[in-house]
């Protein structure tokens, strides 16, 4: 598979082509430390077999905020080192710092633009910028991802809401000016053979926002200015956010929050067009320059054929590894068949909009890691399903299954009208019910149910039941 052949990226080869994206855990404290929780985090990812995992956003300044990793100053260097050198030693992929300014938000609902930045605040930015990167040599890491997408001050800068007009706002060369001017200044303070990264949006998907025609010039500018990699997202802005009362905007709960999250509703692979879009431009430049996909892929078959036609280079996947961190080990070896499948529920997000610890709707109740277990005996069942529709719904209803450790949940299979069974969802254990109500009269439907331990061993199949609404 071309998902496990390994790709090179100036000074670092990575094994594979998975890549976990930055994902905030909200496990570090204010205080911006690594502690016991975010070591066990990454270290899972690391084993897990990932190519590249892109350790959460760590602020470059000193910011007040709520809990986040801090790469601000030398004395979270000692966390930050120690954690790469074990990743190293668990895992077979490369490791990188994700670095992010943000500008001050508060609960009233006031927000720092980069309207009110002034030139010297400018130059502090690019200067963290290029501290930070310089930490995260000293640190150890196979390279730095610059922050440039979603709601950030350098994505502010990109974006064509951006109305300075000094030379850092206004036109695209000038919106691209400070983003330019941080990659200089990191690639000055890192040397020659560090790879740089960057991740930004693909299309902005807020109105007025840029889309890919822009984005495909972003990403050339970038590249031309020294950037090894360029990491495709969506959306994720604060100019549609929702407010609500007494609580600082959160800009993941807008139409570009789920551009950027993308939920059930959304088809897999959503965002694929940008990468693709941008890779295309960057190839008849004839740049080289790797690209990585990310938003709702989830299938070694889905991952390999936008690798195969092209698309992109490396294959990011967030939600689908925090559910199970051995997704690359499990499909290397030739086992999809128990990997615990995300079903973008998205309560990680929410998670994360409320500074709780980000966890996955499907994990055991109240922990704090994807449960690990080595059991190869699957669960038992008497494969009871039966299926009733009412008001346009199925409801499908199942007995508990049984296993010698733990059943950990069921997945939800359905064909309509004669074609191929799909995978459509997932519910934990211990709910043995489960309402579809995205059918449609006029044609038929059938489901089967799937239980799956804890180390993802599948039980035998439901019976097959029908239902017509
Ligand atoms: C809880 C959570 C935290 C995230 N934190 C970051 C982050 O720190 N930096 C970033 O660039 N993207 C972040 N993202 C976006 C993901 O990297 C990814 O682009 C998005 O979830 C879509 O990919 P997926 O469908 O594979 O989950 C976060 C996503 C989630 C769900």
């Amino acid at each position: 598979m071309k998902l496990f052949q390994p790709l090179s990226i100036r000074s670092m080869t990575l094994p594979n082509r998975l890549v976990v994206p930055a994902m905030v855990t909200r496990l570090s404290g204010e205080d911006g430390f690594v502690n016991e929780d975010i070591r066990n985090r990454y270290l899972r990812f690391a084993k897990g077999g990932a190519g590249l995992v892109v350790l959460e956003a760590m602020a470059v300044h000193g910011s007040k905020s709520g809990p986040l990793l801090r790469i601000s100053s030398d004395e979270f260097m000692p966390g930050l080192r120690d954690l790469c050198t074990d990743m190293h030693t668990i895992g077979p992929g490369k490791v990188v710092p994700q670095i992010i300014h943000f500008l001050k938000i508060a609960r009233s609902g006031w927000r720092q633009k980069v309207e009110d930045l002034s030139i010297a605040d400018i130059r502090t930015i690019r200067d963290e910028y290029a501290a930070a990167a310089e930490r995260s040599v000293r640190c150890g890491f196979d390279g730095v991802e610059l922050h440039m997408a979603h709601a950030y001050t350098l994505s502010s800068f990109l974006s064509r809401l951006n109305k300075r007009r000094d030379g850092y706002g206004g036109t695209l060369e000038c919106r691209l000016r400070l983003p330019v001017e941080v990659v200089q200044a990191v690639r000055a303070a890192v040397g020659d053979q560090f790879p740089i990264g960057v991740r930004f949006d693909g299309e902005e998907c807020i109105k007025g926002g840029y889309t890919l025609a822009e984005s495909q010039l972003i990403a050339y500018r970038l590249v031309q200015s020294g950037v090894d990699y360029v990491s495709i997202s969506a959306g994720g802005k604060f100019e549609d956010a929702q407010p609500r009362a007494g609580e600082p905007l959160y800009p993941y709960t807008g139409y570009s929050g789920d551009r950027c999250m993308p939920g059930k509703t959304w088809p897999d692979g959503a965002n694929r067009y940008l990468p693709a879009g941008i890779k295309t431009f960057l190839r008849k430049q004839g740049v080289a320059t790797p690209v990585v996909a990310t938003g709702k892929i989830n299938t070694p078959e889905l991952a390999e054929e936008i690798l195969a036609a092209g698309d992109a280079d490396l294959i990011g996947m967030a939600r689908p590894l925090l559910a199970d961190p051995d997704w690359p080990r499990k499909v290397q070896g030739g086992h999809f068949d128990k990997v615990i499948r995300c079903c973008y529920a998205n309560v990680c997000k929410a998670r994360d909009e409320h500074f709780q610890t980000v966890a996955c709707f499907l994990w055991p109740k109240g922990s704090k890691q994807a449960p690990e277990s080595d059991d190869t005996v699957p669960p038992q069942w008497d494969r009871q399903l039966t299926a009733s529709t009412a008001q346009g719904r199925v409801s499908l209803k199942w007995s508990a299954a049984t296993d010698n450790e733990e059943v950990y949940g069921y997945d939800i299979w359905r064909a309509v009208e004669g074609g191929e069974f799909e995978r459509i969802d997932a519910i934990p254990a211990p709910v043995t019910a489960y309402h579809d109500t995205a059918t449609i009269s006029g044609l038929g439907y059938r489901y089967f149910v799937q239980a799956y331990d804890l180390a993802g061993n599948r039980s035998e199949r439901s019976i097959v039941v029908e239902a017509t609404v």
